[in-house]
């Protein structure tokens, strides 16, 4: 099909003259296409088939240890002011920037092809849904953007000759010129520039071949640069699962919910409950638009159309639901080969193969103390696929959301479940979740880090201002917000051990969610927001001491007090872009955590 767009035309044919690619396709996300790539990429030595028999149509693919997580360092938020940045984002000078990025694309794609993929973000024709254009020349790239967004013709065809999109441009930085040779997984780490440019809407991102830094449409598109189109047009883009939840009788309520990465978040989104009659479906596992519906509730799509989910950790015993959704078409990335021809990583199995060629071609065996996979290896599976998904989970219209659930990786403090006294507060909540750092994104792993709502590393613009955006929707008239949570399921206690068994039993605490919002429920309101009341978690039949559920539940004052101490630390760092009301959220709270201590004194 012949594009017509007119400032499609014009992008392709000037980031071809910069670019200087030895041909350019048009994706139609075709299955011959998907073939296509995957038959190249086979033949260069990028990618290997997993075993037809074991695994039809998947495809496995190794980086170089050099480029395997996001490069937050590198990503940058070129917004006209410094301030519009704010100071969790590094921002650029978007005159400088361009400069520098238009010598490092001026030529890039020399001996390769230029591959245009139209992509619709949520279900095409969806009020919600947003469109996008990736240029790249990864086939990898490619085969990944048909899994993860909706790539094709129709999204031309909904573009027309005038339609707006979002202009996305990667290279992995690796011209084939002055006798360069490909290779299996080309990239170019020593510069590589993951750039927003907010105020134009666009993004250009350079020399990593990996995850977010290169499947435009995640992470760059839909959180960073959706965050600040949700802000000048009055609707959220946020890093969260959704989840529907139906009770024994048949009622169902739709939860979304936000992690830090690698805090369970696809895993809760698929969750098998362990309470009997309960049922959760999948809608999406990683982020939610959400928009106002006539009723003024928030209805919210997932964008995306796969999953992009960390390899290990996930097995029949963890995520059954998730390890059935890879069972064919899905992309092996950073895993082991098993020697059968299939893959392979930590937690798929209890016990390990005997024998493995790991992720970077080495011979492994379980007596190595090596891993077999890198802790951020990735499989990337087409969201129909999961045998959980909701039948609405494509609803143009999206689902109304009933709670919000905000959690971090906690080893104190923070218990089991909280829920906020109304919007602000669980605002508040939003602001201060922190976990401690995975391997989702390079650097140190272990420590503890100020997330808020999970979008640290994902927020176009300055995080106080996207706050007091948060307290604007709560403030639209008409508005029924959704309730809000604040939950922990990686608190320890003394001995250092976890003490919530997490996974299925999660369901326990959806349950409790699921009360509240249908009324059915009551809770005990303390300093720190509305708790179950004792009897309000059904802790029966889980293997845990009367301590630890005392422990997991406790309002812990003495914590809270010196937790408000680093809060506002933090809040300082925002000077005078923070919300005044976040200020009198921390007051009141201080102010009730003052008066528990007089009062158990
Ligand atoms: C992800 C992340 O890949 O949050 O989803 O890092
Ligand atoms: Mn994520």
């Amino acid at each position: 099909m012949a594009p017509e767009n007119k400032k499609l035309l014009t992008w392709v044919d000037d980031m071809a003259a910069l670019c200087q690619p030895d041909n350019i396709i048009w994706c139609d996300g075709s299955d011959a296409e998907w073939f296509s790539m995957w038959d190249l990429m086979v033949k260069s030595g990028t990618a290997r088939k997993v075993n037809e028999k074991k695994r039809p149509n998947s495809y496995h693919v190794n980086s170089i240890p050099a480029d395997v997580a996001r490069v937050e360092d590198r990503t940058y938020i070129c917004s006209k002011k410094e301030k519009d940045a704010g100071p969790t984002n590094n921002w650029a000078d978007p005159t400088e920037m361009r400069k520098t990025m238009k010598s490092m694309f001026t030529n890039c794609m020399k001996g390769r092809t230029m591959y245009v993929i139209p992509f619709s973000m949520g279900p095409i024709g969806s009020d919600i849904a947003q469109i996008g254009v990736e240029i790249s020349d990864s086939p990898y790239v490619v085969t990944n953007m048909h899994t993860m967004a909706r790539v094709g013709n129709d999204v031309l065809d909904m573009l027309g000759h005038d339609g707006d999109f979002v202009p996305c441009l990667h290279s992995v930085g690796m011209p084939l010129i002055d006798g360069n040779k490909d290779v299996p997984w080309p990239c170019n780490p020593d510069n590589r520039y993951i750039v927003h440019y907010p105020e134009t809407r666009e993004i250009w991102s350079f020399g990593s071949g990996y995850g977010g830094n290169a499947l435009l449409g995640k992470k760059c598109f839909a959180l960073r640069i959706a965050s600040t189109m949700g802000r000048d047009e009055g609707w959220m883009a946020e890093h969260m699962l959704i989840l529907k939840l139906t009770n024994p009788e048949g009622i169902v309520e739709y939860i979304a919910g936000a992690f830090p990465s690698a805090c369970g978040k696809t895993n809760l989104a698929m969750l098998t409950p362990t309470i009997p009659g309960w049922k959760v479906e999948t809608i999406g596992d990683d982020i939610a638009w959400m928009k106002f519906g006539q009723d003024g509730q928030l209805y919210a799509i997932n964008p995306e159309a796969g999953f992009f989910g960390v390899a290990p950790g996930t097995g029949m015993a963890t995520n059954a639901n998730a390890m059935l959704s890879m069972e064919s078409n899905t992309i092996f990335t950073n895993v082991a080969e098993t020697d059968d021809g299939d893959v392979w990583w930590e937690g798929m199995t209890k016990e390990p193969p005997t024998h493995l060629i790991d992720w970077q071609g080495n011979d492994w065996s379980p007596d190595l103390d090596t891993l077999s996979s890198h802790p951020n290896a990735r499989f990337t599976a087409r969201a129909n696929q999961c045998p959980v998904i909701a039948d609405e989970w494509e609803d143009p219209k999206g689902v109304p959301i009933s709670a919000i659930l905000f959690g971090g990786r906690r080893a104190s403090v923070v218990p089991l479940v909280t829920e906020a006294l109304n919007w602000n507060h669980g605002t508040f909540l939003g602001t201060i979740v922190a976990s401690e750092t995975t391997a989702a994104a390079f650097g140190n792993v272990g420590q503890l880090r100020r997330d808020p709502m999970a979008m640290l590393p994902f927020c176009g613009y300055n995080m106080a201002d996207y706050w007091d955006h948060w307290l604007k929707m709560g403030k639209t008239e008409g508005a029924i917000m959704p309730r809000i949570y604040y939950v922990n399921w990686f608190r320890k206690n003394e001995a250092g051990e976890f003490m919530w068994p997490g996974y299925g039993e999660n369901s326990r605490v959806l349950k409790w969610i699921f009360e509240r919002c249908t009324g059915s429920v009551e809770a005990v309101e303390t300093a720190i927001g509305n708790m179950p009341t004792d009897n309000g978690i059904d802790f029966n039949g889980l293997d845990m001491s009367d301590k630890n559920i005392a422990n997991l539940m406790c309002v812990d004052t003495k914590g809270w007090l010196s937790e408000l101490q680093s809060i506002e630390e933090y809040y300082d760092t925002f000077g005078e872009h923070l919300p005044a009301e976040l200020r009198t959220q921390i007051l009141a709270l201080r102010e009730r955590l003052e008066s528990t201590k007089q009062a158990v004194a």
